[in-house]
């Protein structure tokens, strides 16, 4: 007699963080980055077209979350790791798309410095790295994806990020050529993954890459 396994039918939880974070040093100054938040948005309204359950951990921007999403706004990096973390364990695939800042001033002073008391030099501490963490607590049965934008060694750089941060996939974006990256509409990525694959797309448009991401991370 043969023992028929019958496995669930489960809905997939993904995980995608988006946008810039803010690093304040009053209440009304911030150190930051341009992210649009427009790559994560993508990712996260494609994720919601395959069925996917989909929390979007979000740092400011402009955009309207995808209907269905489950939205989290944040602002600053620590407040993007905590709930980054609170959704993690549940989630199968993790896609950090956001442009989180790596230093944070040391002091958020409690009121507006005044312009003749504005310091010359200012002191910043780092900020913990919110991958760095989940790649060293994932499950085999998690997908974890990083994004890496830059300007040189593109693939050298990725590739170090890719190892250090125990990832599954690092996307690549190569922000030196015009109209590519922060802010633009569309993208120009090359995908690397743990087992050494390496799958170029060329100048596109950021939705048509997140459909090209998913169909090669759920293969
Ligand atoms: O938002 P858009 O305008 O559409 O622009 C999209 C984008 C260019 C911001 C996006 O495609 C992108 O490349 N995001 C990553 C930006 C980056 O350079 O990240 P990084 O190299 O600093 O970090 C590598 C990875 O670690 C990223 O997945 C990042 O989310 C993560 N990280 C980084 C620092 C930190 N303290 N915590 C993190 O989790």
């Amino acid at each position: 007699m043969s023992l028929l396994i019958v496995k669930m039918n489960k809905q997939m939880r993904c995980l995608i963080s988006a946008g810039p974070t803010r690093e304040w040093l009053d209440p009304v100054r911030f150190i930051s980055n341009p992210s649009s938040g427009k790559m994560g948005y993508s990712m996260a309204s494609e994720g919601i077209s395959r069925g996917m359950h989909v929390d979007l951990v979000s740092g400011p921007t402009s955009l309207e979350a995808p209907p269905g999403v489950f939205l989290v706004n944040v602002e600053t990096a620590l407040e993007m790791e905590n709930e980054v973390n609170e959704c993690f364990s549940g989630a199968d695939i993790i896609i950090m798309t956001a442009a989180v800042c790596d230093h944070r001033p040391e002091t958020n002073h409690q009121n507006k410095i005044k312009k003749d008391q504005f310091p010359s030099t200012m002191t910043f501490i780092p900020n913990p790295d919110i991958l760095l963490g989940l790649g060293h607590k994932k499950v085999d049965s998690q997908v974890l994806v990083g994004f890496a934008a830059e300007t040189e060694n593109h693939l050298e750089n990725a590739k170090n990020k890719l190892v250090e941060k125990k990832l599954d996939w690092i996307i690549m974006n190569d922000i030196s050529k015009e109209n590519t990256g922060f802010q633009s509409d569309f993208n120009r990525i090359t995908m690397l993954s743990a087992q050494n694959e390496s799958i170029e797309f060329g100048f596109e448009k950021k939705e048509f890459l997140a459909k090209k991401i998913f169909d090669v991370i759920c293969r």
